[in-house]
């Protein structure tokens, strides 16, 4: 385990945004925990943080931030079909999913280049090109930070939802690791009709087609690539808001005026790309000092250099009530302010 104090989180949030906090702990998984929860860590103020790829500081934060380290990968069972397979919740994301396309395991390329850590992927039920991760959780191991003990959470216990689950209302659960269960070759099963992807794919991708996973993964990081910037070059938290859910008749009234409007149905409801809202909104590439919205995709906001957090979030407001004026709807933050 290792502490620091005093830390600075500026590298430890996509965003890229400076704040201090008053401890920094690795550590390397539950047995760390039971350690720190023995020292009453748990009792003060705490927050568990993978790759700050969803959060935007606002301040310093005066308390203990916890960060898994913990990197191991292993292979619990195996069939001629499937295999479930144990990844850390410290890993990032994209790294498991190099590993899994390596060894022909399928399930996850299409969430490629997700920035986030194995840990942060079910409690966010991370999503992108028509796959979410409840799609390839089996289960999710946690340490219970309220009683010092371990636990397992089953798919259906996880309550996934978009960008939800059972973890985002219950933060004493950290996560310790993560089973997924993936395909072998013949059985994989290919997502490819969301937006442009297929069209990016060369025109005989089939499930059994060798090499297509890793096509798959090229094509959806190129894609990312495009539309989404690089949070190595510039700060952002991928999408900034959540793409409102509404009922039906909403959308028909909409329509009315905005018959060009793209929109989804869901089993409840209707989901509306809150980009599209945005942009005819007229934010688009707009920029305000030292922070913008991303002129090639409108639901991310970016700092364009020495941004705070309460310059974003200003201007997440600002766009907030102008959707609300221009439309009526509500879109909600998917990142979370901290404090
Ligand atoms: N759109 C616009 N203008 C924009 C952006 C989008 O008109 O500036 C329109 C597009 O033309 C399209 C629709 O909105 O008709 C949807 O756009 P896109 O396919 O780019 O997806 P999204 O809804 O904007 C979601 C996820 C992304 C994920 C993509 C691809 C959310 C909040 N965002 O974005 O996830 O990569 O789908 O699956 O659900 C993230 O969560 O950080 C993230 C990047």
């Amino acid at each position: 385990m290792k502490e620091y104090r005093n830390y600075q989180l500026k590298g430890n949030n996509t965003f890229g945004i400076p704040a201090l906090c008053d401890r920094f702990i690795e550590y390397a998984g539950g047995e760390e925990l039971k350690s720190l929860y023995e020292q009453g860590i748990f009792n003060g103020q705490w927050m568990s943080v993978g790759c700050g790829a969803n959060l935007l500081f606002c301040g310093d934060y005066h308390g203990v931030i916890i960060h898994s380290v913990a990197s191991g990968i292993k292979v619990l069972e195996e069939n001629d079909n499937n295999l479930l397979v144990r990844a850390d919740a410290g890993i990032i994301l994209d790294d498991f999913i190099e590993h899994a396309v390596s060894n022909g395991w399928g399930g996850m390329e299409n969430l490629s280049a997700i920035p986030c850590s194995v840990g942060a992927a079910p409690v966010q039920n991370v999503g992108a090109y028509g796959v979410e991760a409840k799609d390839v959780v089996e289960c999710v191991h946690v340490f219970d930070t309220s009683n010092g003990l371990t636990r397992t959470f089953s798919n259906v216990e996880c309550t996934f939802g978009y960008r939800n689950s059972s973890f985002k209302s219950n933060p004493q659960y950290v996560v310790l690791s993560v089973d997924f269960r993936l395909t072998k070759a013949g059985s994989h099963q290919l997502h490819l009709d969301y937006g442009n992807l297929r069209s990016s794919l060369p025109a005989d991708i089939t499930s059994g087609k060798e090499g297509a996973l890793r096509e798959i993964r090229g094509a959806v990081r190129r894609i990312r690539r495009e539309k989404l910037p690089d949070p190595a070059e510039i700060g952002s938290a991928g999408s900034f808001f959540k793409n409102p859910v509404v009922d039906r008749a909403v959308v028909d009234n909409l329509l009315k005026d905005y018959p060009q409007m793209p929109f989804y149905e869901m089993k409840n409801g209707c989901k509306v790309p809150a980009g599209w809202l945005i942009e005819q909104a007229g934010w688009k590439g707009r920029k305000m000092g030292t922070v913008g919205v991303y002129e090639k995709q409108a639901l991310v906001l970016v700092n364009l250099g020495g941004a705070t957090g309460f310059d974003v979030w200003n201007l997440a407001q600002s766009i907030v009530a102008s959707i609300r004026d221009k439309f009526g709807l509500e879109i909600s933050p998917e990142v979370i302010k901290v404090p």
